[in-house]
């Protein structure tokens, strides 16, 4: 018995489309059905073995056919909430080394800026394959372990040929969502030629990485690339078949978000400084606004304003954003109570975001949400409903989680 079950599939009142007392079923990758657990109790009677880990599918629908195997594994939720498995939409979990130096920094006074980006790229050069897997394996464990089923992940610590090809290789290895980054900063050496550096990644670094990528980003602010060198980047990543996400409006305001909306961008993210028209830009097209609280947590930042992106009709997701310089954390519960404590958004919202809203900034409508046909990609939470999550932060409420319909 699923005591309070986050289906997304909702209405305007509850968009987390929620059911009490509820079940699932699951077979093989997918979710097969949801329902009432009453109901999961009728279907029981028809079965050799129990009914399904979890079960589910709108009301008047047909029970469905048993698996053919006649194996079902039942487990009860003992009244407790489920909810999707959180979307990370936006991580750099590709690198080596650590800067920890620059947040004890920070926490004294001194302000947060790009240019330590360079320190890890450093760094990465020097880490062998192996290092950067071992190390890449390890976060996707920790992501794991904290609900998290889908995630992307972004290069930008290479910025040569070779590097930014292995870094999009590697995270190949572990998720679809693989975003080429290339226009992170321009690197040292090329710092008195950045229009070849451009060059660079528009031509042959685009076109080692793309067959590893689904995605290409760039950091368009003060510090990395200019409008005009972003939309070039996102333009030729564009006619490679990759589609485009931005890093905006971070560290002041800007065109990002323009950018992003005119692109066509799945998501722009960060999207701490804005203004009047960029919220009414992002209102009116499909972009998400991604924020990603972990940020402004981790540089003392001021934090976005959710409230005033939701009140405006806009999407929003959230995400970690986890990176060894602006935010060192890949937990999705952190950046749900942040996202309610400190961005004006409900538990339901913050909830909806980091994981429907996530689904939404990668484009994909297999994840997400709980519905027949989906992944079967379930988070067990240890708490009766999911505003726990916001509610007691820093606990560690993620009890089970399925991916793809098997037991991490
Ligand atoms: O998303 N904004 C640009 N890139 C990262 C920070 C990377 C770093 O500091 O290493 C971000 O915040
Ligand atoms: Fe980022």
């Amino acid at each position: 018995n699923i005591g309070e079950l986050t289906t997304n599939v909702g209405t305007p009142d509850d968009p987390c489309g929620t059911w009490r007392d509820a079940a699932v079923l699951v077979e093989g990758e997918r979710i097969a059905w949801v329902g009432s657990a009453a109901d999961a109790r009728t279907l029981r009677l028809g079965r050799d073995t129990g009914f399904g880990a979890h079960e589910m599918r709108p009301k008047a629908a047909d029970p469905p056919q048993t698996a053919q195997s006649g194996h079902l594994e039942v487990v009860d939720a003992g009244g407790r909430a489920v909810i999707p498995g959180f979307v990370d939409s936006h991580t750099h979990l590709v690198f080596a080394g650590d800067r920890a130096d620059e947040f004890e920094a920070r926490m004294t006074g001194t302000p947060y800026a790009a240019g330590g980006i360079r320190r890890t790229v450093a760094a990465t050069r020097d880490a062998s394959d192996d290092a950067l897997r071992r190390r890449l394996r390890a976060f996707v464990d920790e992501l794991h372990a904290q609900g998290t089923t889908t995630f992307e992940i972004k290069t930008g610590y290479g910025l040569t040929v070779a590097d930014e090809e292995r870094l999009a290789r590697l995270a190949a290895e572990v998720t679809n969502e693989v975003t080429f980054l290339g226009a992170h900063v321009v690197p040292q050496e090329y710092a008195e030629r950045r229009d070849d550096y451009v060059e660079l990644v528009c031509g042959a670094m685009l076109r080692a990485c793309a067959p590893h990528s689904r995605w290409v980003d760039v950091f368009c602010e003060k510090g990395a690339f200019t409008p005009e060198e972003s939309r070039r980047v996102l333009a030729a990543g564009i006619a490679h078949g990759l589609e485009a996400r931005v890093h905006g409006n971070q560290l002041g305001p800007g065109e990002g978000v323009r950018l992003a909306v005119a692109m066509d961008a799945a998501s722009v993210d960060h999207c701490t400084y804005l203004d009047d028209a960029d919220v009414a830009a992002l209102a009116a097209s499909d972009t998400v606004a991604t924020l990603l609280p972990g940020v402004e947590f981790s540089t003392r930042q001021p934090y976005p304003d959710a409230r005033r992106l939701l009140d405006a009709g806009v999407t929003v997701a959230i995400a970690s954003d986890c990176n060894p310089g602006s935010s060192f954390t890949s937990s999705m519960p952190l950046m749900i109570a942040l996202a309610v404590r400190e961005m004006g958004m409900t538990p339901a919202e913050a909830v909806w975001a980091a994981t429907a809203g996530g689904a939404r900034a990668l484009r994909r409508d297999d994840v997400g949400a709980i519905a027949p046909g989906l992944r079967a990609d379930l988070v067990l939470l240890d708490a009766p409903t999911r505003t726990h999550l916001a509610y007691r932060p820093g606990v560690p409420l993620v009890e089970r989680v399925w991916k793809d319909g098997a037991a991490l």
